[in-house]
């Protein structure tokens, strides 16, 4: 039986028709390389567009051909993309089509085929990353071990503003991570049923890595 993560308030499941209706098309094996690509990034930018829907506005003066008037802009600092490497670079071209002027970090962890837990190779994040509004993205949310690492690595540069972005998660993830940083939001577009037996996440879409990078 699945876990239940209807308790946890920091989690979000971001079910518009249209990210459902990709993520359909996602899943399926017969989507090659190419189009699975072209959907990562899609989704990711349809999330995005709901996940950033807080972003500080100010007032500014602009002209119109009537008048001049009061209008808001997006206020503060740049917002950080922080992809975990590798397959989380999917989904940032999708979320820089939206933030244009985003800047982009890079963690790279991967998951221990045996133990599956993840091990860190890289870090690099914008300066200064403590005033920044931060989005951690992978698109698989699995034992959580990997978002866990991985925003503890950000908190322990001064990140401070952190929202997690994925596209498919399992109850077990949701809850570890939403557990161990409960000031981070964290948004999926599916909630699947469990992991099996090689923390897979059921039905999942397989291993999202080699399928953006076409690695097997
Ligand atoms: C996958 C996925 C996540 C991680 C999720 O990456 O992209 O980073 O597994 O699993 P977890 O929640 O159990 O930690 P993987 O380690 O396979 O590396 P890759 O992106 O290089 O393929
Ligand atoms: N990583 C993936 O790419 N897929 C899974 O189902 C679990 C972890």
């Amino acid at each position: 039986m699945s876990i239940d993560v209807s308790d946890l308030k920091n989690f979000q499941v971001i079910d518009h028709p249209l990210v459902q209706h990709k993520i359909t098309m996602l899943r399926d094996v017969s989507t090659g390389t190419n189009q699975f690509r072209a959907l990562v990034s899609e989704i990711a930018m349809l999330m995005a567009y709901e996940a950033f829907r807080d972003m500080p506005l100010e007032d500014i003066e602009v002209r119109t051909p009537i008048e001049t008037c009061m209008s808001p802009v997006i206020s503060g600092r740049k917002v950080a993309i922080v992809p975990i490497l590798r397959a989380g670079l999917g989904m940032v071209d999708g979320i820089l089509t939206l933030i244009p002027s985003a800047r982009v970090g890079h963690i790279g962890l991967y998951r221990d085929p045996e133990t599956h837990e993840p091990h860190e190779y890289y870090c690099k994040l914008p300066d200064p990353i403590s005033e920044r509004p931060i989005v951690v993205v992978d698109p698989m949310l699995a034992t959580g071990g990997s978002a866990v690492d991985a925003i503890n690595m950000i908190k322990e540069h001064g990140g401070k503003n952190i929202k997690f972005m994925c596209i498919i998660a399992a109850p077990e993830g949701v809850r570890k991570l939403c557990e161990s940083h409960p000031d981070v939001m964290v948004y999926a577009g599916h909630l699947d049923r469990e992991l099996n037996s090689i923390k897979y996440i059921c039905p999942g879409l397989g291993d999202a890595g080699d399928r953006i990078f076409g690695t097997k």
